[in-house]
C-alpha cells in the first residue's frame, strides 16, 4: 500500500519535511497546503509538487490518506480533530494541544476514528534519548531517580521566525508561554522511562525587556512569563525537572537522567556527554555494599561524547548487520552512531536531514504506523503525558508554584497493535 501525503503548513519548518515524505517508499505522493497563495505556489514550484490546497479544509476534502500539520504551534489539536474526523491519519508537529480540553478531545477523536496520530516529537529520536531509552530498557540506571529536561531559546533567536510566522502581530503570539511548549523537554525524560508525571510546581519569571513581547496587554495569552521552571512527581516515584526559558544567555537542549545504578549527563555548550556508572559488582549480592562501606566506592566515568557526532552514517560490511547488501555504501545523512540507522528504508540514504538527524525517523515511523496500521512510539496517549505536565505547569505558574495534580489521559487499548519500535507505557 503506498499513501498519499497532505502536508499542511508550507512555513520554515513544513516545507523541509516534503523532501522527506517525497523520499520514502510507501508515500505515493504529497500535497502541500497553505492559507497564503504565494508562499504556496513558491514553495510547491521549489519542491516539485503538483497538486495544493488553499486551506486545510479543501485538503481534508482531497483524495490524501493523512495529514501532516505544520501550522503555527497553537493551532494543532483543533486541526488535528478536524482530519481525524474527515477520515484522515494525523502527524502533528509540536506541541499537540495548549489546553487539557483539546488534549481531551484529540484523544477522544483518536479511540473514535481508530486513525492513526502521531506527534513529531524530535527530542523522542535524538542520540542521547535513544541511547538512554535503551541503557534504561536493558536496566543499566537500576530504577529512575530524577531526570532533567530543558530547552533554552532567547526570544532573539526567534524575532525572524515570528515575524515570519505572525506577520505584523507577531508580537502577541512570540509571547507563546514557555510551559506549553514542553514537549522537546518532557520527552528527553518520558521517552525514556515511558512513566507519567502525575504532580507539578512551577514558577515563572515575570519579562521586563524593553521589546514588549511578554507583556499581558500583549499577548494572545494574556502571558507575562518568559522563563518558566517547574519540578515535577513522576509516577515511577521519582522527580523531574524541566526548564522552558525563552529570556537567557544560553542556548541549548539538555537531558540529565539519574537512577539507582547509573546517570547521563551532559553540558552541551561544553560538548561534553558523559555516561557514569558502578563497578560491576557493586550492590551485587547482599554483603557487599558492607564489604565495601569502609572504602570509598568510586563512580566509573565514560566520555560518550560520539554519540552526537552527526557526520551521518556510511554502511560498511561492519555496521551492516542483517540488512540487505544494496545498503552498502549507502549513507544516512547527519546521523550519529548512536541513532538506529537500520530502521531507514534504503532510499532514505543521502535524503536532507535535520534537527540532529531526527527528521528521517519522524517520516518513517509515521509512514510505517499509518501503512500496517500500528500505534507509532508518539502515538496520542504518549503526546499527552509530554504536553499535560506543561499545562498544568503554566497554571501552577500563575499561581505562584501551587502545587497541582496532572490528569491521565489513559493508555492505548491493549488489542492495538503496536509497531516495532513502539515501547508500554508504564501506568
Ligand atoms: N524541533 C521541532 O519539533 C520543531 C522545530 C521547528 C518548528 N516546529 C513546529 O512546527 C510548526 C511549524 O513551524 P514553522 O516555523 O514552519 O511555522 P510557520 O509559521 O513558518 O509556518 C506555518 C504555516 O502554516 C500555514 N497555515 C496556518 N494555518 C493553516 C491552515 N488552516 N491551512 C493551511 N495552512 C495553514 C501558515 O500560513 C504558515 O505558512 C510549529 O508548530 C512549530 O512549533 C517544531
Amino acid at each position: 500500500m503506498k499513501i498519499k501525503v497532505g502536508l499542511c503548513g508550507a512555513g520554515q519548518f513544513g516545507r523541509r519535511f516534503v523532501p522527506v515524505f517525497q523520499r520514502h517508499p510507501d508515500v505515493a505522493e504529497v500535497y502541500l497546503a497553505d492559507v497564503l497563495p504565494d508562499r504556496l505556489a513558491r514553495e510547491a514550484a521549489r519542491l516539485g509538487v503538483t497538486k495544493t490546497f488553499d486551506s486545510l479544509e479543501a485538503l481534508c476534502r482531497s483524495d490524501c490518506d493523512c495529514v501532516a500539520l505544520f501550522t503555527q504551534r497553537w493551532l494543532h489539536a483543533p486541526q488535528a480533530v478536524q482530519a481525524l474526523k474527515a477520515g484522515k491519519h494525523v502527524y502533528s508537529a509540536v506541541p499537540a494541544a495548549v489546553t487539557l480540553e483539546e488534549l481531551g478531545e484529540l484523544v477522544e477523536a483518536v479511540k473514535s476514528t481508530g486513525l492513526i496520530y502521531m506527534l513529531g516529537e524530535t527530542s523522542y529520536y535524538r542520540a542521547q534519548t535513544t541511547f538512554c531509552r535503551d541503557k534504561f530498557a536493558r536496566g543499566e540506571f537500576g530504577d529512575f531517580v530524577y531526570g532533567e529536561g530543558q530547552y533554552h531559546h532567547d526570544m532573539a533567536h526567534f524575532y525572524a521566525s515570528y515575524m515570519h510566522s505572525g506577520g505584523d502581530a507577531w508580537k502577541s503570539t512570540a509571547s507563546f508561554p514557555p510551559m506549553l511548549y514542553p514537549t522537546h523537554s518532557t520527552a528527553f525524560v518520558l521517552g525514556v522511562t515511558f512513566a507519567r508525571m502525575t504532580e507539578v510546581s512551577c514558577f515563572g519569571q515575570v519579562d521586563h525587556h524593553d521589546d514588549g513581547v511578554f507583556r499581558a496587554e500583549t499577548s494572545q495569552w494574556g502571558n507575562v512569563f518568559s522563563n518558566q521552571s517547574a519540578l515535577f512527581r513522576t509516577s515511577d516515584g521519582g522527580m523531574a525537572r524541566i526548564n522552558e526559558f525563552r529570556r537567557v544567555g544560553a542556548g541549548d537542549g539538555r537531558m540529565t537522567i539519574m537512577g539507582t545504578r547509573a546517570a547521563y549527563e551532559e553540558q552541551p555548550g561544553q560538548g561534553v556527554f558523559t555516561w557514569l556508572d558502578f563497578p560491576e559488582d557493586y550492590g551485587q549480592g547482599d554483603s557487599i555494599p558492607f564489604r565495601e562501606a569502609r572504602r570509598l566506592v568510586a563512580l566509573r566515568r565514560e566520555d560518550v561524547s560520539d554519540i552526537r557526532v552527526f557526520d551521518g552514517v556510511e554502511v560498511t560490511e561492519e555496521n551492516l548487520g542483517d540488512l540487505p547488501r544494496e545498503y552498502l555504501g549507502k549513507t544516512f545523512l547527519g546521523l550519529s552512531p548512536a541513532q538506529p540507522f537500520w530502521q531507514l528504508p534504503l532510499e532514505f540514504a543521502g535524503v536532507p536531514n535535520g534537527h540532529d538527524g531526527t527528521h528521517v525517523f519522524l517520516v518513517n515511523d509515521f509512514v510505517r504506523s499509518v501503512v500496517a496500521q500500528k500505534l507509532p512510539p508518539n502515538h496520542v496517549w504518549q503526546a499527552a503525558r509530554y504536553n499535560a505536565p506543561g499545562i498544568v505547569a503554566h497554571e501552577s505558574a500563575k499561581r505562584d508554584g501551587e502545587r497541582l495534580s496532572i490528569p491521565d489521559f489513559g493508555m492505548p487499548p491493549a488489542d492495538w497493535p503496536v509497531l516495532d519500535t513502539t515501547r508500554p507505557l508504564q501506568p
